[in-house]
């Protein structure tokens, strides 16, 4: 595979498969478990554009490994993704109503199941973790710990704190790459670092992480940038979110131009990182490229 379109070709169609059979049913017996599935399904299925489990299944190819394998972490991946959209558009976080071109899922289901239905998914991509099969218990309860890291205090959760303690304060470019790096590079370098794991190869790790937070930050300064630039409509989330709540990020510090060349310097870096392995890695070159030029 060469573009990136062919890798979103070859593995959608095995991720909303593996999403849909790893998520609980549509319709459970007892009608307070049925709303808690639908809000659940509603957070993740049908919408996004499932960069970071296509991540882990690229690394895995690229490290030897048959894609396939890596499906249970990719899909847990992409549920503690949409988990951590459902919080962060909770009033008490960011306020925004509109997530995935439909309603957000407190908007849908009401603040508490959404709540309950954040959780529930965390939990969810963890017993899918643990339940891969055929595979090493090393490499499974490797990539699982790195799940875990790389979701809490050191990684997603962490950085969705300092994004809130920033809020209406200026502060400096140090302070904006911590926050990224946890709020977002997080759990890219996860998706990543997953993909190698599975594939059997931990000698890419380092190149991973390299690339990870490269095309990580960009994909952040990115999104920051269609917060004041973007159309919400092709979006499917609102712009202007981030000036309302006084957000601090490379936008608001350094303005759109600026930005705007730290994304290009990023991207190339990644690209750079990815390079030596050639033609094997021409899709992940794509696909930083891709990312960094996105209009949703
Ligand atoms: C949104 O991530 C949150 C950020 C880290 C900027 P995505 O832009 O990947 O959201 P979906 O999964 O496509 O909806
Ligand atoms: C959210 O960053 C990152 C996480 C959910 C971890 P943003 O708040 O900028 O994401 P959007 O713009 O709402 O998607
Ligand atoms: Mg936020
Ligand atoms: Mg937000
Ligand atoms: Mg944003």
């Amino acid at each position: 595979m060469k573009t990136a379109n062919e890798l979103f070709e070859a593995y959608l169609p095995m991720i909303e498969k593996g999403l849909d059979s790893f998520l609980p049913p549509e319709n459970a017996a007892d009608p307070e478990c049925s709303v808690l599935h639908r809000a659940m399904r509603y957070a993740v299925m049908g919408g996004g554009k499932r960069i970071r489990p296509v991540l882990t299944l690229e690394f895995c190819r690229l490290c030897g490994g048959d894609p396939a394998a890596a499906l249970p972490f990719a899909c847990a991946l992409e549920m503690i993704h949409s988990y951590s959209l459902i919080h962060d558009d909770l009033p008490c976080m960011d306020d925004d109503d509109l997530r995935r071109g439909k309603p957000s899922t407190h908007k849908a289901f009401g603040e508490a199941t959404a709540l309950l239905a954040g959780d529930a998914l965390l939990n969810r991509a963890f017993e899918t973790a643990l339940s891969a099969g055929q595979l090493p218990p090393a490499a499974v309860l490797q990539a699982t710990k790195c799940l875990a890291e790389l979701s809490g205090v050191s990684g997603m959760i962490g950085g969705q704190m300092i994004d809130l303690e920033s809020e209406g304060r200026r502060v400096g470019t140090d302070t904006l790459r911590r926050m990224d790096q946890g709020k977002t590079v997080a759990l890219i370098r996860a998706a990543c670092r997953m993909g190698c794991i599975i594939g059997g190869r931990t000698e890419m790790l380092p190149a991973a992480d390299t690339y990870a937070e490269n095309i990580g930050l960009a994909f952040q300064i990115r999104d920051d940038m269609l917060d004041v630039e973007g159309d919400a409509a092709l979006l499917g989330k609102p712009v202007g979110s981030d000036a309302e709540n006084e957000k601090s990020t490379y936008v608001s510090l350094l303005g759109l131009e600026q930005a705007s060349r730290l994304v290009e310097q990023m991207t190339e870096t990644a690209k750079q990182t990815v390079a030596p392995f050639g033609e094997s890695a021409a899709a992940l070159c794509d696909l930083a490229e891709m990312l960094a030029h996105r209009v949703h």
